[in-house]
C-alpha cells in the first residue's frame, strides 16, 4: 500500500517526481476557472474519505477540489460526527472506510492514529497533519521555493519560533531534498532531537542557533509558523509568548537574511504575534503561493499514492 504518512518515509525520486508533476500539472491549467476539470481525470470514478479531527481551512479546502478537478469526488468527515469519536477502533474504522473509498486523508492528533489507520486500511492513506508532522504542507512549500527560485537544494532554510509538527516536516525535507536547516528558538521549545540527527545523517547541515539573527543570516528563506499549535494546551499560551516574542519574524530580523530570502509561514497566521504584517504583505512573502500550491502539490500526492 502506498501511503503518504512523512516525507522521511518516502523516497526522495518519488518525492522529487511529485514535486515536478504538481508543478506541470499546475501550469496545464494556468488561466482556468477553479471548478474546471483537468484534461486528465485520473480520479474519475474515485471517492476519496476527508477525515478531520481537528479544524481546518487550506488541507479540507485544496483536498476537496483537487480531487474534484482530476475527476474524483469526496466526502469530509468530522472525527467527533464518527463512530471513531465515540469508541469504535481506528483498526475498524480502517477496515469498514476501506470498503467505501478509494484513498483516506486524515488529520488527527496523535501520530499513532495515523500509523494504526494505515496499518490496517488496504487502500492508501495520506497525512493531513498530526501533532508531529505536516508533510503535505512541506509538499507545498518545496513547490512553492522551487517556483520562484530554481532548486532547494543546496540552499539555508532558517525556522523561527516553536519546534513544532511544521519544523518536524521541513527537517524531514532538508535530508529528503539536501538543504540546510537553522533552527532558532528556545531550548524548551526544541523539537525532537531525532528529526534532526536523521538529517543530518542524510547529509545536511542541521543547526541549532539561539540568537534570531545570527541564525538567519545568510538564509535563503525564513519559516515560521504560530506560537501555540492546535494540540497544545491553551494555558501554555501566556508562557509560550514570552518565550517565542524574541523569534518574532519582522523586517529588521528579514535583514539580516540574503537580500532575496523568501519568506513562508503555512497559515493560519497570528499577525503581530509570531510575523508582522509588514513582513507578511512584504514582497519577500509567499505566502499565499504556499497556500495555493497546497492544491497542485496534493494533486499530485493523491496521483502518486493511486499509482495513477
Ligand atoms: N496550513 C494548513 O494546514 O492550514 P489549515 O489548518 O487551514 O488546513
Ligand atoms: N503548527 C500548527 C499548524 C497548522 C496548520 C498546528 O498544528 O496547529
Amino acid at each position: 500500500m502506498t501511503h503518504f504518512l512523512d516525507i522521511d518515509k518516502t523516497d526522495p525520486a518519488d518525492l522529487r517526481a511529485m514535486i515536478d508533476q504538481a508543478a506541470t500539472m499546475k501550469q496545464a491549467r494556468a488561466g482556468r476557472p477553479k471548478g474546471a476539470p483537468d484534461d486528465d481525470q485520473p480520479l474519475k470514478d474515485r471517492m476519496v474519505a476527508l477525515i478531520f479531527e481537528k479544524p481546518s481551512t487550506r488541507t479540507r479546502v485544496s483536498f476537496d477540489v483537487g480531487t474534484r478537478q482530476m475527476g474524483g469526488q469526496t466526502m469530509v468527515l468530522s472525527g467527533s460526527e464518527m463512530q471513531l469519536g465515540h469508541g469504535e477502533t481506528i483498526a475498524d474504522t480502517a477496515r469498514v472506510l476501506s470498503r467505501y473509498v478509494d484513498l483516506i486523508m486524515i488529520r488527527t492528533f496523535e501520530d499513532d492514529v495515523l500509523l494504526e489507520l494505515a496499518e490496517h486500511a488496504s487502500v492508501p492513506v495520506i497525512n493531513g497533519l498530526t501533532n508531529r508532522s505536516h508533510p503535505c504542507q512541506i509538499m507545498a512549500d518545496i513547490l512553492t521555493y522551487e517556483e520562484h527560485r530554481g532548486p532547494i537544494a543546496g540552499k539555508k532554510v532558517t525556522w523561527c519560533g516553536d519546534g513544532n509538527n511544521v519544523f518536524a516536516s521541513f527537517a524531514h525535507a532538508a535530508g529528503q531534498f539536501g538543504f540546510d536547516l537553522t533552527f532558532a528558538g528556545p531550548e524548551t521549545l526544541d523539537p525532537e532531537m531525532t528529526f534532526i540527527e536523521e538529517a543530518r545523517a542524510k547529509g545536511s547541515k542541521v543547526e541549532i542557533i539561539r540568537d534570531p539573527a545570527r541564525a538567519v543570516e545568510g538564509a535563503d528563506l525564513v519559516v515560521t509558523d504560530t506560537w501555540v499549535s492546535m494540540h497544545d494546551s491553551q494555558s501554555a499560551k501566556e508562557r509560550r509568548h514570552n518565550q517565542l516574542r524574541p523569534y518574532q519574524v519582522n523586517a529588521q530580523l528579514m535583514a539580516h537574511a540574503k537580500p532575496d530570502a523568501l519568506f513562508m509561514h503555512c497559515l493560519p497566521a497570528h499577525r503581530g504575534e509570531e510575523v508582522t504584517n509588514e513582513v507578511m504583505d512584504g514582497p519577500q512573502s509567499v505566502i499565499f503561493d504556499e497556500a495555493e500550491n497546497r492544491l497542485h502539490a496534493q494533486k499530485a500526492v493523491m496521483r502518486w499514492c493511486l499509482g495513477l
